[in-house]
């Protein structure tokens, strides 16, 4: 149908007979020529229309914006050069203008910023947008590159199941009805997790997938209900093994798609550390505040919501600098104190220095008063304090402490410039196994229940499993958490001890998960491995705050895809024959 493409064409073809095909960025009519702005995925052409064209000049005044045109003609130079196109020194005369097909009205502007709802809605008119297309192609160029790297390297690509028993990862299953088997469900995968396990067992050695996953969840920007993994599985490995290959990975694919160089050796923090020094188990190391413990400081006082949590052990009295944060208006810090009110803070002390000689005249504050002098000096000690700078402290509780002041240090971060323009990748470790679910009462694994202790004793394991610490690691770029895994468990007598610990008795275990068990008596070999979030990274690269960007056909927060409007109803007739009955009212 064409010779080329509109955003293709070049000096190298004046003089030569061209049809192109697109879409109509843009018309222009004017009383002797009409313009038009032609797009297809390589980018704009410019068509010129010549009144003397009477056949074709009449289709340029009925014309409008994305009407799908084939136009043929004479590929010229062009008088006044446009240096903002890469196609801005050539036009296309047109002797013959086809239209192939109308375009109604739009229902949004595409060169203004619709909104989501609409974009989502008439997602193929969304899609066709220059700066769509060139995140979307992102994400095509970093799975060709990640197929690419791991095809050289003798990995296997195997497909496991859509339709499977559920494999947990912490969130809630998407589960489908059988008609066969009245009554019984699958479950879509919430990772590969158990079939790459057993693929090691099963003697693959080296495997990997892109894989899509379900997890009926939350919604945010950085997740949806299906996404893509990057699923990697390794035997007979450990821990260093699994990260220098996959780092290295990382590395090439950020080199080949992005153009840019990361770090030699990812750094490597403990999950203590990461939470203590930056209150977040994925740092965003671009910023360069941190929390500083108060608490040695401040346990003497008389101010009860700095000395209580000072004093407790499962307290935690954190500050955080902001340097030349005195500037911050009393507004400013109303709605800091408002923001973190969200992770559980109850309230957000501040002190501002204005000028440090002066001492506590140089000082303002709401709880200055409640700090002697021995408090006052040790916290700016402590903290490192300047002139200028501007001091908050949360107290209370460890953990809503840590995660409201390492909310407040991004959110400071954001608002007032210093997140430096870089990629800063690391590891994170050493994450605890268990962590407690107050509402569930038991323990929930932090990673999956798949995941190796530190601890290779059962006993041991047993008598401390509220410290014990977990062969888990995340990699973190730029505040996020772009891949998770484990080295694993292979010996069945401690994955039912984990099954246990977790709550899960051993006839439920024998249950959800006797494949597995009893997979592992068959000679299973250690092993380990990891998944990217594909989303997650190619939004990165992207440079969007949200992978639905660089999905082609996402889901609303409310997990609901507006262009084929699912979920919906189905009709009676296919719910009986799946054994399914609807009800009437909310199942309390
Ligand atoms: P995990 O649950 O950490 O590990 O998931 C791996 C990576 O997948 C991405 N991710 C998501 N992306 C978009 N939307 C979501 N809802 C979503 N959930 C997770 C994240 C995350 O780091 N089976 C293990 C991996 C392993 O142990 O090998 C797993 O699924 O980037
Ligand atoms: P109050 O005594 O509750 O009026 O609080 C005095 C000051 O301490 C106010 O500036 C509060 O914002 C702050 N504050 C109260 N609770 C906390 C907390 N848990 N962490 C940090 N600051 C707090």
């Amino acid at each position: 149908m064409r010779t080329h493409y509109c955003g293709l064409i070049n000096e190298s073809l004046i003089g030569q007979t061209v049809t192109l095909c697109g879409w109509v960025n843009k018309v222009r009519l004017q009383a002797h020529v009409a313009f038009v702005d032609l797009r297809d995925h390589e980018g704009l052409a410019q068509v010129v229309i010549e009144r003397d064209n009477a056949a074709a000049f009449a289709i340029a005044g009925e014309i409008g914006n994305e009407y799908c045109l084939r136009v043929t003609g004479t590929l010229r130079q062009r008088v006044s050069v446009n240096d903002k196109l890469k196609t801005g020194t050539v036009e296309l005369l047109a002797d013959t203008v086809e239209v192939l097909n109308a375009a109604k009205d739009l229902p949004f502007a595409m060169h203004e910023n619709p909104n989501e709802e609409m974009r989502l809605t008439y997602r193929y008119l969304d899609l066709r947008r220059p700066e769509m297309q060139q995140m979307m192609r992102k994400r095509i160029k970093l799975v060709q590159a990640l197929r690419r790297y791991l095809d050289e390297r003798g990995f296997q690509d195997v497909e496991t199941p859509i339709l499977t028993k559920a494999t947990p990862e912490g969130a809630r299953d998407y589960l489908v009805p059988s008609r066969v088997h009245p009554g019984q469900f699958y479950a879509l995968p919430q990772s590969p997790q158990l079939f790459k396990q057993i693929l090691m067992m099963a003697g693959f050695d080296r495997y990997y997938q892109i894989a899509r996953c379900f997890r009926d969840e939350d919604l945010r920007a950085d997740r949806q209900p299906e996404f893509t993994q990057l699923d990697l599985e390794f035997a007979f490995v450990e821990e260093k093994d699994v990260q220098d290959f996959v780092e290295e990975l990382i590395r090439h694919v950020f080199r080949e798609v992005q153009g840019v160089e990361l770090d030699a050796a990812f750094p490597r923090m403990t999950w203590a550390e990461a939470m203590r020094r930056f209150g977040s188990d994925k740092p965003d190391l671009r910023i360069a505040l941190e929390l500083i413990d108060i608490a040695d400081a401040v346990k003497h006082v008389e101010f009860k919501v700095f000395a209580e949590p000072a004093n407790d052990a499962g307290g935690r009295v954190a500050a955080l600098r902001v340097p030349g944060g005195s500037t911050l208006t009393r507004k400013e810090i109303d709605q800091l104190s408002e923001y973190v009110t969200r992770y559980g803070a109850k309230g957000l002390a501040w002190l501002r220095i204005d000028d440090l000689a002066k001492g506590r005249e140089g000082i303002n504050s709401p709880v200055a008063k409640f700090l002697d002098d021995t408090a006052l000096t040790n916290v700016l000690k402590a903290t490192g304090a300047q002139s200028g700078d501007m001091l908050f402290f949360g107290a209370g509780s460890w953990k809503t402490v840590t995660d409201f002041m390492g909310a407040l240090r991004l959110k400071v971060a954001k608002d007032r410039g210093l997140v430096e323009d870089s990629w800063k990748p690391l590891w994170v470790s050493d994450f605890p196994m268990f962590e407690y679910d107050d509402e569930a009462q038991r323990y929930v694994a932090l990673h999956h229940p798949f995941t190796a202790p530190k601890v290779d004793d059962i006993g041991d394991l047993r008598a401390n499993a509220a410290t014990a610490v977990s062969r888990g690691y995340d990699m973190v770029l730029n505040g996020n958490e772009i891949g998770g895994g484990s080295i694993r468990i292979h010996r069945p007598e401690m994955q039912s001890a984990v099954f246990e610990l977790l709550g899960i008795g051993a006839a439920e275990a024998e249950m959800k998960f006797g494949f597995l068990l009893k997979a592992l008596k068959f000679g299973a070999p250690p092993h380990g491995g990891l998944a990217f979030g594909i989303d997650r990274i190619a939004a990165l690269m992207a440079g969007t705050e949200s992978i639905r960007d660089v999905i082609a056909f996402p889901k609303t927060t409310s997990a609901q895809d507006l262009m084929t409007d699912a979920p919906s109803m189905v009709s009676d007739a296919q719910l009986k024959e799946l054994h399914v009955r609807v009800a009437a009212d909310p199942i309390s």
